[in-house]
């Protein structure tokens, strides 16, 4: 099964099994990281609001115009900011590394 690793708002990386086809939203839920993600997944809320590890950004689906209108109204924005609930998991994400937003990171 695919690895996740969220660094968490005090900088704890935590390395979770994010099982393909949930989105990396639904994978912070089951695994009590504090993304909110308010509206479900239906692209109205940005709370779901991730920065991706540059290594990782380049192999995400596109954004879609509809993302990139809602990524707008998050705070902390940063390039490689993209909506936990548009991110699917698959095999070729095993091993990616989202950070909450104003978290601290090295990279
Ligand atoms: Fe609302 Fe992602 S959960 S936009």
């Amino acid at each position: 099964m695919p690895k996740l690793t969220f660094i968490e708002k005090d900088g704890n990386a935590l390395k979770v099994d994010a099982p393909n086809g949930l989105s990396v939203m639904e994978v912070s839920h089951k695994h009590g990281v504090d993304i909110e993600g308010a509206c479900g997944g239906c692209l109205s809320c940005a709370t779901c609001h991730v920065v991706v590890h540059p290594d990782w950004f380049g192999k995400l689906e596109d954004i879609t115009e509809d993302e990139e209108d809602m990524l707008d109204l998050a705070f902390d924005l940063e390039k490689t900011s993209r909506l936990g609930c548009q991110i699917i998991v698959n095999d070729d994400l095993d091993g990616i590394v989202v950070a909450l937003p104003g978290a601290p990171k090295d990279w």
